[in-house]
């Protein structure tokens, strides 16, 4: 008689990790931010910070995947950073371009799912060409949501929005918080329930601006080349250490745990 082959589970395709820690954030968005400085502070070309901070990368969604969360949005091209020079802006398209190239095999064998976020438009067609086949190669990996917020503006993101829902009719009445969420890119996901930002800028700059109202903020010095698997973990235990209100009371929380 000849067994059965064994069913063996694709990893690639396994859910994300159950049994997780209730302290592990499900989403985290990162404004990688800093590269510039980091370059700076080395006397060395902005470029190699870029280089650098996309190396970093690498790490922390390994980190992510390891530590169990579900969803990571990374900011890596903005609505304004078309305002930079064009040799910089080149630059970080081509990044994208060989993080694609390079990143790809193995991000899809580690069961990260990638999608993008940000206007399809401008984006030169070889490298929409290519963000589109990542997403497709990988849609149906579970372990790890990785939304690439590349050509993103959170304005332009709810600008798209309207649009949309006006070109559906929805009536006025039929529009909700609710309704408006669901015509986000992230509308299928759960809000950031921890927004990031490395080298120690006090601001959001236009990121995840309808999904971050109720985000936690943690803001470091360090800047992004150089914020590894210690410092992210460092960022999840001070999240841990946050109360959520969501505009409740501390007694009304006691009550409810
Ligand atoms: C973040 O680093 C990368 C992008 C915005 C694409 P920066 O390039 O903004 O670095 P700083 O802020 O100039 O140091
Ligand atoms: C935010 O960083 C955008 C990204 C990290 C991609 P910026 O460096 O562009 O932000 P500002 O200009 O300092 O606000
Ligand atoms: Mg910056």
């Amino acid at each position: 008689m000849i067994a059965a082959p064994v069913q063996q589970a694709d990893p690639a395709t396994q859910p994300a990790v159950s049994g997780k820690p209730d302290s592990v954030p499900r989403h985290i968005a990162i404004i990688m931010d800093g590269n510039g400085r980091w370059a700076k502070a080395r006397g060395l070309p902005r470029t190699e910070g870029h280089r650098h901070g996309t190396e970093n990368l690498r790490q922390i969604i390994k980190a992510c995947v390891e530590f169990g969360v579900e969803i990571l949005t990374i900011y890596a091209f903005s609505t304004e950073n078309w305002r930079r020079p064009p040799l910089e802006v080149r630059m970080l398209m081509t990044i994208l371009e060989r993080v694609i190239d390079n990143e790809l095999e193995e991000l899809r064998g580690n069961g990260v799912q990638i999608r993008h976020i940000g206007k399809p438009d401008q984006i030169a067609p070889v490298l929409l060409k290519k963000i589109k086949y990542a997403c497709e190669l990988t849609k149906n990996n579970r372990r790890l949501i990785l939304n690439v917020a590349f050509n993103y503006g959170g304005r332009d993101e709810i600008v798209q929005a309207v649009q949309r829902i006006i070109e559906d009719k929805v009536p006025a009445n039929a529009v909700t918080e609710q309704l408006l969420a669901s015509y986000m890119y992230t509308g299928d996901l759960p809000d950031p329930d921890l927004i990031v930002r490395t080298s120690g800028e006090l601001r959001v700059s236009n990121f995840l601006i309808w999904q971050g109202a109720y985000s936690e903020l943690y803001v470091t010095p360090v800047f992004w080349p150089d914020f590894d698997k210690n410092e992210l973990r460092k960022a999840i235990e001070e999240y841990n250490l946050r109360t959520r209100r969501f505009g409740k009371t501390d007694e009304q929380l006691d009550g409810e745990s």
